[in-house]
């Protein structure tokens, strides 16, 4: 569906020529909710906005659906465009229309009429669950709200391809998860292909098919969501997966346990429960569950299990080395 090949921008800025996009090749399949993670300054809003090409790149393609669309201008142009929709983290509504105002605005542009635009802004007020604000203005609706119209307007003229920059980080968690439910109905009734930028793991486990990670202008770690969380080979990436796990253990446990403490890391299997049982049959240490956290990506378990193991010192640490001989993912914590 999209295919980024070598994408390069540069920006002259004063100090020297800025490299926002480094040689970046992606494909981003059909009806794929796509998401792009990575720190600060990484290069994620410029690299998403040359897919509309918002931003120009200053080397390489944008193919979309086999068309390579890089030195689009004019109608061409404004055609693409109508055929990607694009939502903000600020949302980017005129405060000065009312939401039917906002919606229309996107349909007037593209040259519908006035009669088409009468029957088209109530369709897409249903689909994001405004209906009863019509005749509101931006400045009465909550951010939840201001993020529908917004979602509204960028499907106002059917596009295929749903780009989203940091659609939920100016809302809170309930309101985010509301908004990524539309998004993925949308996606999945619509068969609209949504690429996302995010810094927040809920975005990533609730929605993301596959993700790119990106650090100074590179991708430098892209897979299935699950392999790439189970896995992550870049600091940010295991930030990311630190902080939502959190998994850090109060000192005050360590301390009352001062036995082996072990974490065994859960990736795509429930191993560790038989070797657990197992560990307390063969050895008969007393084992401790201090801490855990399961999440599930795509259906499977992700997280750690923080244990004490207790007993007699040498049958603990014939304990621990039989885990370890069982368990790929085993950290000893002390
Ligand atoms: N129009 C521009 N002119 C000059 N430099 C720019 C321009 N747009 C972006 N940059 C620079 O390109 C780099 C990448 O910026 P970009 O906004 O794509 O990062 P980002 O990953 O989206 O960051 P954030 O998470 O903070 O939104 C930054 O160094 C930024 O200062
Ligand atoms: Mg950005």
């Amino acid at each position: 569906m999209i295919n980024l090949t070598d994408i390069q921008v540069r920006f002259a800025g004063t100090q020297g020529t800025i490299e926002a996009v480094k040689d970046v090749s992606l494909h981003i399949g059909r009806q794929e909710i796509f998401g792009i993670v990575g720190t600060s300054g990484a290069g994620k809003s410029t690299l998403l906005r040359t897919i509309n090409l918002l931003e120009r790149p200053t080397g390489g393609s944008v193919i979309i659906d086999g068309t390579d669309v890089t030195g689009f201008t004019g109608v061409e142009l404004r055609t693409l465009r109508l055929r990607t929709g694009m939502i903000f983290q600020q949302f980017n509504l005129i405060n000065a229309k009312s939401v039917f105002g906002n919606i229309a605005f996107a349909l007037k542009v593209a040259g519908r009429t006035k009669d088409e635009i009468a029957v088209r802004v109530p369709e897409l007020l249903a689909l994001v669950g405004l209906t009863d604000k019509e005749d509101a203005y931006p400045a009465q609706l909550s951010g939840g709200q201001k993020q529908r119209v917004g979602i509204a307007r960028a499907l106002a003229n059917s596009p295929q391809v749903l780009l989203c920059d940091e659609p939920t980080s100016a809302l809170d968690l309930e309101t985010t998860s509301s908004i990524l439910e539309l998004l993925k109905e949308i996606n999945q009734t619509l068969g609209i292909t949504i690429v996302i930028i995010t810094h927040e793991m809920a975005v990533v486990k609730a929605i993301c098919d596959r993700v790119a990670v990106m650090d100074a202008g590179e991708i430098v770690e892209e897979g299935a969501v699950y392999d790439i969380f189970a896995n992550p080979q870049h600091e940010f990436t295991r930030q990311l997966v630190a902080r939502s796990l959190n998994l850090d253990l109060p000192q005050r446990l360590r301390e009352e346990n001062g036995g082996r403490i072990l974490k065994l890391h859960y990736r795509g299997h429930r191993a560790e429960e038989p070797v657990i049982s197992e560990t307390i049959r063969r050895f008969g240490v007393r084992v401790n569950i201090l801490h855990g956290q399961i999440e599930y990506i795509g259906g499977q378990p992700l997280g750690a299990l923080v244990i004490s193991l207790d007993g007699d010192p040498e049958v603990v640490e014939h304990a621990a080395l039989y885990i370890g001989s069982q368990i790929a993912g085993l950290e000893v914590v002390q």
